[in-house]
């Protein structure tokens, strides 16, 4: 993927597995984001392909990606601030037939999920920078995707609604939803990721299991170093 002379990924390529945390590691500006762009179709690749159950989907809109069972969460949120919590995470589900009791009950779950029960009826623009992660969590869930893609889905949340975000992300690989998760809290990653892929300028730098890649040389120098120092 190139952005006029950058070229912000390069022959990155990495698979998940159904019911798997892969974990997508590397500095400010490694292009972690912009791989989810590609993934979610909200940036066309230059080159490279996109397969979601062996289907090339490289190119599709977010929409047809949405209903193939992609879904995402972004760094920087997006709620529709003039809704409510619960009218935020209905928007995935309406025009698919259910009634707005049954949308409502469905959507309950994961708004509690999220612990944001308490916020149920709150415009999304009344919502603290974490609680509007959350929301972003719900409304990704509410889609029921096959892969979910979280950026820094832990970023500004306080520390008291860290561990219930955890634990419900946690639980996705039970509910047969493959992860992948942008992260940059170390313990976060132990705790939840299988497998790592560790980018630097648009390149694969490591690979592998959480201790192999985070003991890397070069990831130790590049990352945990400043951070240990
Ligand atoms: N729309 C764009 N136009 C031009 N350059 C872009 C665009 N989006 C990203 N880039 C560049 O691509 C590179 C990768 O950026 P990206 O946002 O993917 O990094 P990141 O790994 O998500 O970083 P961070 O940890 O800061 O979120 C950077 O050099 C960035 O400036
Ligand atoms: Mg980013």
């Amino acid at each position: 993927m190139n952005f006029g002379g950058i070229s912000a990924l390069d022959n990155v390529s990495f698979e998940v597995l159904p019911a798997q945390v892969f974990g997508l590691l590397g500095p400010n500006g490694a292009g972690k984001t912009t791989l989810f762009n590609v993934i979610a179709g909200a940036i066309v690749p230059n080159a490279g392909r996109t397969l979601l159950n062996g289907e090339d989907v490289t190119a599709w809109s977010p929409n047809r990606l949405c209903r193939a069972g992609i879904a995402r969460t972004f760094q920087i949120t997006q709620p529709f601030q003039a809704l409510t919590v619960e009218e935020n995470v209905m928007v995935p589900l309406c025009g698919k037939g259910f009634s707005l009791s049954q949308m409502r009950a469905q959507v309950g779950e994961y708004i509690e999920g999220v612990g944001l029960g308490h916020k149920r009826f709150a415009l999304a623009s009344e919502l603290s920078t974490g609680q509007r992660k959350r929301l972003e969590l719900a409304r990704a869930l509410a889609t029921r995707p096959k892969v979910v893609l979280l950026d820094e889905v832990t970023g500004g949340v306080d520390m008291a609604s860290i561990g219930g975000l955890l634990d419900l992300v946690e639980k996705l690989p039970g509910m047969g939803v493959a992860v992948v998760i942008v992260e940059h809290n170390m313990s976060v990653i132990r705790r939840l990721a299988d497998s790592l892929l560790f980018l630097n300028r648009g390149k694969v730098l490591a690979r592998g299991k959480p201790d192999e890649v985070l003991g890397h040389k070069d990831v130790v120098e590049l990352y945990l170093g400043a951070a240990n120092a």
